[in-house]
């Protein structure tokens, strides 16, 4: 069953007389239950692309279904409310409140959406992630590799139907790399998530069900391999 779709999408910036094309014309499908990585250099469109699939800014073009909902749609409003419920993000800066502690900052969003706790299922997540012992810690006393393991209990708190992860290991050595992504697939195997991850790295990329390229904001086949 398919979760996400997109439709032509398109993102176009002007910038002077200049027009960039961040997104020209992109559709893709992701299943549910499916973590699909995008990979393509640094001005591809990755970022853009992720942005528009999670609803946090909207396309030039084209549209995005999320369970079918043409989310776009939506009003501002509605489209934060539904974003909230819905997906949850994972960027390369960890974006942590230093004066608040581990728990707090995995439940802050929950807090957002004046829904009540679920304290086992918090702390199930916190243990899967290997943090729990460390739920009392202010997060900026915590290693790069456990606060980037916080930022994704903060995004699977709410119970997302959707992880979206920017780069999620670009601030971490090649071992915490490996580590959190591996964290991140076996938490949204167990409950039952689908993961779109941004990566520049081909070994991490090698950790998802599937590799998805994108190269000058359109879906390729292949990148020219360097034997071409
Ligand atoms: N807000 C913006 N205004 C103007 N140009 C932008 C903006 N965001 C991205 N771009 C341009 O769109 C292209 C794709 O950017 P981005 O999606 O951030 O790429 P990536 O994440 O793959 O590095 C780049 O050429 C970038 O400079
Ligand atoms: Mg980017």
């Amino acid at each position: 069953m398919k979760i996400l779709e997109t439709n032509s999408l398109k993102k176009y910036y002007k910038n002077g007389e200049n027009v960039v094309r961040a997104l020209d014309g992109v559709d893709i499908t992701i299943d549910e239950g499916e973590f699909v990585a995008i990979v393509g250099s640094s001005g591809s469109g990755k970022s853009t692309l992720l942005h528009m699939l999670g609803g946090l800014d909207r396309p030039t073009e084209g549209n995005v279904y999320i369970q079918g909902k043409d989310i776009f749609s939506m009003n501002d409003n509605k489209l934060a409310i539904f974003r909230r419920r819905k997906i949850g993000f994972v960027f390369q800066a960890f974006n942590l409140i230093p004066v608040l502690n581990v728990w707090e900052n995995i439940t802050l969003p929950i807090g957002l959406d004046e829904k009540k706790v679920d304290e086992e299922y918090i702390t199930d997540l916190m243990k899967t992630l290997g943090i729990y012992n460390k739920k009392d810690f202010l997060s900026n006393s915590l290693s790069g590799g456990e606060q980037q393991r916080v930022a994704i209990g903060r995004a699977l708190a709410a119970k997302p139907s959707i992880i979206l992860a920017d780069e999620p290991t670009g601030n971490l050595d090649s071992k915490n790399s490996a580590e959190v992504t591996n964290l991140l697939k076996m938490s949204i195997k167990k409950y039952q998530q689908t993961l779109v991850m941004i990566t520049h790295d081909e070994r991490i990329a090698q950790i998802a069900d599937r590799v998805v390229r994108i190269k000058d904001g359109r879906i390729v086949e292949k990148e020219g391999s360097l034997n071409e």
